[in-house]
């Protein structure tokens, strides 16, 4: 047996699925997905066995393909894996067909009612399934190291629309009354966390030469707004990269729920819709997914001990983008707030320093449970350090020929260090690469990245309460600049504190997700009753992780906020999404347990 994911019973002896057909119907009623799988297999088979990942997945029955039953069998539960599938596999077998339902428990899905949507009419379904949730939606080879084409045929309720990370086909009716059949087809080969589906009642709106946005119909207008830019990003990422080989680049609005900022699944990226401040302020995340096409779908991170590479390489190129449509001022300020959350990031790892390494050793642990931008962040300032030494010029092509070399596999670490070693002798060794990857925290020739504007900023921090910013400087700050204000001041905060300043800043009316977010951290460490009802309106209707985590956390260490935080997770846990609830549990739970 030979498994290089420790997060994947994949046997890399075995047979690889290299195309699969799906069909499945979409059950609101009872929560699940009743499906039908055919799995190809990139050889025949010697006779041996077959070892497919599965989650909380009810198996009905499998053939090979030509119907003939195999035997099969499900050991028992692994908590971080699911169960193994075990198949038998004749002689000369070239696939399976597996026939299955998922359950309620599905860690990938999320079934909405109505009311847990923006427009409150229809219900919603969508999957999430990096890092391994792809298994509890089908059972599958779910490591990034194995890549498939596939087909799929979707039977869902007739008013709602179907999206997945695919070419859309045609439609026809179903053979179920009141269902439509939704084609699809992803023609290029992808891992099985990049598969992902999208149920509801959603309009579209084309919003540039190949994108389209999906959202709910009252979000459709502002959505097309915030993202109009789209078809600049892709010209700017076409010119660090290359070809967009993806064909379309879509994108659809999440209900509130969904518990990232952005998912880059091909063809159809999953954004939050706390992006929305209506002044396009969070194009970054639109820019990063976009990324993601050319830095982790065409060039994928073997297992999830490579993260840094599909992160690190993602976020290098947001910034590049970013300078490309607001010149480089902008792009260094994003930077100073990625290198702010970076320092918190490893200070919250201080005990377990090996988890701060770039390339990390991840068996055992949860990826889900890790999860921290230090691989976005630090593995930044690796690739900026590396840019610094070589020059840009040299850094640009260096990239452009690690996508060439790359594309439509999935590597390791050391697959990106001989190729540098490759192309730049000796310039690993230059940069300390050896510290950078294999050691903790961050190392001493980390590039200090400047911005006189903010710089201002926290010398303004640095004075308050005594003293504080002039009015129309304060109100003329970006929203990045009043994020990292806000995240420089002195907490707990005096009650009349914490009102100049919801004044000074208009934060009242803020509808920059990241400023409101800060804001109410603050209010919420310096239990500020004023903000109390907004705090517990904002608990209920924002789902991002990255959004609710510094305030349930705020509340969980004040001793008079403590009960409040652990009613309000009670109340509003439902409507979060599964990962979201367990992080935030965890969370609510220590806060008892330390006392
Ligand atoms: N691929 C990630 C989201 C992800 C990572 C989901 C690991 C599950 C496991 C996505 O590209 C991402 O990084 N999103 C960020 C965007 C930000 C860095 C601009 C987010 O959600 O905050
Ligand atoms: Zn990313």
């Amino acid at each position: 047996m030979t498994r290089r994911d420790p997060h994947s019973c994949t046997d890399s002896t075995h047979a690889a699925i290299e195309q699969a057909k799906l069909a499945f119907r979409i059950d609101f009623e009872q929560r699940k997905l009743h499906g039908r799988v055919q799995l190809h297999l990139n050889r025949p088979s010697a006779g041996e066995v077959l070892h497919l990942d599965t989650r909380e997945l009810h198996i009905h029955a499998i053939d090979d393909l030509h119907g003939t039953r195999l035997p099969w069998k499900l050991y028992a539960p692994e908590p971080i894996l699911g169960r193994k599938l075990e198949i038998e596999l004749p002689k000369a077998c070239r696939g399976v067909e597996i026939s299955y339902s998922t359950t309620q428990d599905a860690s990938a899905l999320q079934w909405l009612e109505p009311q847990l949507t923006t427009d409150k009419t229809h219900p919603f379904l969508f999957s999430q399934c990096q890092p391994h949730h792809a298994r509890s939606l089908l059972p599958i080879q779910d490591s990034p190291s194995v890549r498939f084409r596939f087909t799929a045929q979707v039977d869902a309720p007739e008013a709602l629309t179907v999206v997945m990370a695919a070419a859309p086909g045609t439609t026809c009716e179903s053979s179920i009354p009141g269902y439509r059949c939704h084609r699809f087809e992803m023609p290029q080969a992808i891992p099985a966390y990049l598969m992902a589906l999208a149920v509801g009642r959603l309009d579209d709106r084309e919003i540039g030469r190949r994108s389209k946005v999906y959202a709910e119909p009252s979000l459709l207008e502002a959505a097309a707004f915030e993202f109009a830019q789209v078809e600049q990003m892709i010209d700017a990422a076409e010119d660090i990269f290359g070809p967009y080989l993806w064909d379309r680049f879509d994108f659809v609005v999440m209900p509130s729920s969904f518990p990232y900022g952005g998912m880059e699944n091909p063809r159809m990226t999953f954004l939050t819709p706390t992006l929305l401040a209506g002044d396009r302020s969070n194009v970054n995340v639109l820019a990063h997914e976009l990324a993601h096409s050319w830095t982790g779908n065409l060039v994928t991170n073997a297992t999830m001990n490579d993260f840094w590479l599909n992160e690190g390489f993602t976020v290098w190129a947001e910034r590049r983008i970013v300078e490309r449509l607001k010149g480089s001022a902008a792009s260094e300020l994003a930077a100073c707030v990625g290198r702010r959350g970076l320092d918190k990031a490893l200070q919250g790892f201080a005990e377990r320093p090996q988890l701060t390494r770039l390339r990390t050793d991840l068996r055992g642990i949860d990826p889900d449970e890790v999860f921290s931008v230090i691989p976005y962040e630090k593995g930044y300032l690796f690739l900026r350090v590396l840019e610094q030494h070589l020059g840009r010029t040299a850094f640009d092509k260096l990239v452009a020929a690690y996508i060439a070399a790359f594309c439509f596999r999935s590597i390791d670490t050391d697959d990106f260090i001989d190729f540098v070693e490759r192309e730049f002798p000796g310039a690993l060794a230059a940069v300390n690469a050896t510290e950078w990857i294999d050691g903790p925290g961050l190392p001493s020739n980390a590039p200090v990245v400047h911005s006189p504007a903010l710089d201002a900023a926290r010398r303004a921090a640095a004075a308050w309460p005594s003293e504080a910013p002039p009015l129309e400087e304060a109100r003329g700050w970006s929203p990045e600049l009043k994020l990292l204000f806000l995240d420089a001041l002195p907490r707990p905060m005096k009650a009349q504190d914490c009102a100049r300043l919801e004044a000074l800043l208009e934060l009242g009316q803020s509808k920059h997700c990241d400023v409101v977010c800060e804001w109410l951290t603050i209010a919420a460490a310096s239990a500020y009753e004023p903000a109390m009802q907004r705090i517990e309106s904002y608990l209920g209707r924002v789902g991002r992780l990255k959004l609710l985590r510094p305030i349930y956390t705020a509340l969980c260490q004040g001793e008079s906020t403590r009960d409040l935080a652990s009613r309000w997770f009670e109340l509003f846990a439902p409507g979060y999404h599964p990962i979201a609830r367990s992080v935030l549990g965890r969370i609510v739970a220590c806060a008892y347990r330390t006392v």
